[in-house]
């Protein structure tokens, strides 16, 4: 929508991981120096961390960019599975063919693939994202996997990319055996004020900016304090500014137009809009929860009240004004339905 208006060729701040963005900080490059070698020294157990939004996902699509043909990965994106549902994804990105009705019936066919594999001088790497999601009893069938070896070797690789609850589940003490096998860690932090400055210009140079720099210095710092560095929120931040400078018609951002966009995020602009057409504050919404149950009845009765002392008042003015008196009997019914219907 506004890349035209910037100069740029495509949208510089989108959310899916794609490798071709990469900005590649300290920790980031040694996090995927690490992995690579992990992966080419075949390092049985690999665990990368890093809160939500760091690059996890995007390493290791990098990662598996620059793997070549002699490596077979299974990539597991969503880990909130079944046992048999897992062994069924794992199945599948190894191309491994067919159903199979048992956890036996899988082991067998896992096996022979990676005896097959091991024998054509290749690797075999699961990748599992998200794992801190991974349930206790799949983290064990993984960890059983890893013990299928021949004489010489390991015939699986593991990499467990995940929020740094990962690690308090490997703490566990159930976990033990599990943890001895890790062989290698790696964790992604939040960038920092410089970092976040350069992360940006990379992002807006691969989307095709040429010219200067479209965000202003102190926007950036912005952008760092709000975000703290996470490259996720870096980018909602830096989408939504873009867009408010265009309909602005600047094109630079200002520190403003960050504020306004961090002031939206974070709802006050909604807060705002909704005191002018809901004006109840909690007091009238607690009120409203602790009245007596009847209140509803007893106002009720009192709006009949009101409406035959109207009725009353009328019928008496008009009498009094000289309406009539043929309609006295008439009214008298009238005020009589009412009494009864307030008693
Ligand atoms: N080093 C980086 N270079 C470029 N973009 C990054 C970097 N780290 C994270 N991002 C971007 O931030 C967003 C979140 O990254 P992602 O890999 O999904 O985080 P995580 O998996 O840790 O939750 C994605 O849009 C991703 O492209
Ligand atoms: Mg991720």
């Amino acid at each position: 929508m506004y890349e035209s208006f910037f100069g740029l060729e495509k949208k510089p701040f989108e959310i899916t991981p794609d490798p071709a963005f990469m900005y590649a900080s300290q920790q980031h490059k040694e996090a995927l120096a690490s992995l690579i070698y992990g992966v080419k020294e075949k390092k049985g157990l690999m665990v990368l961390t890093g809160e939500v939004g760091t690059g996890k996902t995007l390493l290791v699509r990098c990662l598996l960019q620059m793997l070549d043909e002699g490596t077979k990965t299974a990539y597991i994106i969503n880990p909130r599975l079944s046992l048999m549902e897992f062994f069924h994804s794992i199945a599948h990105e190894f191309d491994l063919g067919g159903e199979f009705s048992s956890k036996a019936a899988f082991l067998d066919r896992i096996n022979g693939f990676l005896l097959d594999t091991a024998a054509k001088g290749h690797r075999a790497l699961l990748i599992v994202d998200e794992a801190q999601n991974l349930g206790l009893p799949i983290l064990e069938e993984i960890r059983l996997l890893m013990n299928l070896e021949t004489s010489k070797q390991k015939l699986l690789q593991v990499i467990l990319a995940g929020q740094p609850e990962l690690h308090k589940i490997i703490e566990f003490s159930c976990m033990r055996q599990f943890k001895q096998r890790i062989s290698l860690r790696a964790h992604l932090n939040p960038l920092s004020r410089q970092e976040t400055a350069l992360y940006i210009r990379r992002r807006l140079e691969v989307a095709g900016s040429s010219k200067g720099e479209i965000f202003e210095r102190r926007s950036v710092s912005l952008i760092h304090k709000y975000s703290s560095g996470i490259p996720r929120l870096i980018n909602v931040v830096c989408d939504n500014s873009l867009l408010t400078a265009y309909a602005l018609g600047k094109k630079r951002v200002e520190p403003a137009v960050v504020k306004e966009v961090i002031g939206d995020l974070e709802g006050k602009g909604l807060k705002r809009a909704g005191s002018l057409v809901w004006p109840r504050d909690e007091r009238d919404l607690v009120q409203e929860w602790t009245m007596p149950r009847n209140s509803g009845r007893q106002s009720g009765t009192r709006w009949v009240w009101a409406a035959g002392a109207l009725a009353v008042a009328f019928a008496g003015a008009w009498v009094a004004l000289g309406g009539g008196a043929q309609w006295i009997p008439r009214v008298w019914a009238g005020l009589k339905r009412f009494l009864d219907l307030a008693g």
